[in-house]
């Protein structure tokens, strides 16, 4: 398979939330093609973040598509509410959906995009029966709950896997969790195509800009193999 383009999606957990509105559309205005949107409940994960209400908040501030990570048990009673506040990607725990199937034909219902996440423990074969259901595969690279995190090279082989297993079928390869600089390259070249990035972009030490800038310089002329 051949990758036309490696997007990027900023993660909005390493946003400085008294000006949400500004750095989503700093992400938009420096070449941004999704906005990634980490929901946590304090039962999948320990931490607890967002819900519709800022999804619905960054739906105003972009035109970007907004790619809701739903780490969250139970989450098929929620599904409406996100799809309403304006989410266009919705990615829900292999982990916490015992009916997949239906939970995943709902967010499609819904007019979404439907991805299923899997954490580092969880193996690619997982996805064997789903796979023809799904318009994108969420690769955790670090365990689910927090930012910053470093990224699990372990993880390298399975994202191998999955983008044999996708084959020709046009399903996204998303990765997430201590890409940078130094790790974009390698799961590019494991046939990652949507690089979740939060910490990396969103820092104190330069700006969005000059964070996408380095990202898009060490992910340039990198091809899968
Ligand atoms: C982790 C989240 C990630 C996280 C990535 O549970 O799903 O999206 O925000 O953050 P960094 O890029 O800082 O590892
Ligand atoms: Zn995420």
């Amino acid at each position: 398979m051949t990758h036309a383009h490696i997007r990027i999606a900023p993660s909005i957990l390493a946003a400085d939330f008294t000006r949400l509105g500004e750095q989503i559309a700093e992400c938009e205005a420096v070449g941004a093609d999704w906005i990634h949107v980490d929901v946590m409940d304090g039962r999948f994960v320990p931490n607890i973040t967002m819900g519709p209400l800022v999804v619905e908040a960054a739906h105003r501030a972009t035109r970007l598509p907004l790619d809701v990570h739903l780490m969250i048990v139970e989450p098929d009673h929620l599904l409406d509410s996100f799809a309403q506040a304006g989410a266009r990607r919705i990615s829900v725990h292999w982990e916490a959906c015992p009916n997949l199937d239906r939970t995943l034909r709902q967010i499609k219902a819904l007019g979404c995009a439907a991805g299923v996440a899997i954490n580092p423990h969880t193996p690619a074969l997982m996805l064997s029966e789903i796979l023809p259901l799904l318009d994108v595969v969420l690769v955790m690279t670090v365990n689910p709950g927090f930012g910053g995190q470093t990224f699990i090279e372990g993880t390298l082989a399975k994202i191998r896997q999955i983008r044999t297993m996708i084959g020709a079928l046009p399903i996204d390869l998303e990765v997430d969790g201590g890409i940078n600089v130094e790790t974009a390259a390698s799961v590019v070249e494991a046939g990652a195509d949507v690089l979740v990035v939060g910490s990396a972009l969103f820092s104190q030490h330069h700006s969005v800009a000059v964070g996408m800038e380095r990202l898009k310089a060490a992910v340039a002329n990198k091809k899968p193999v």
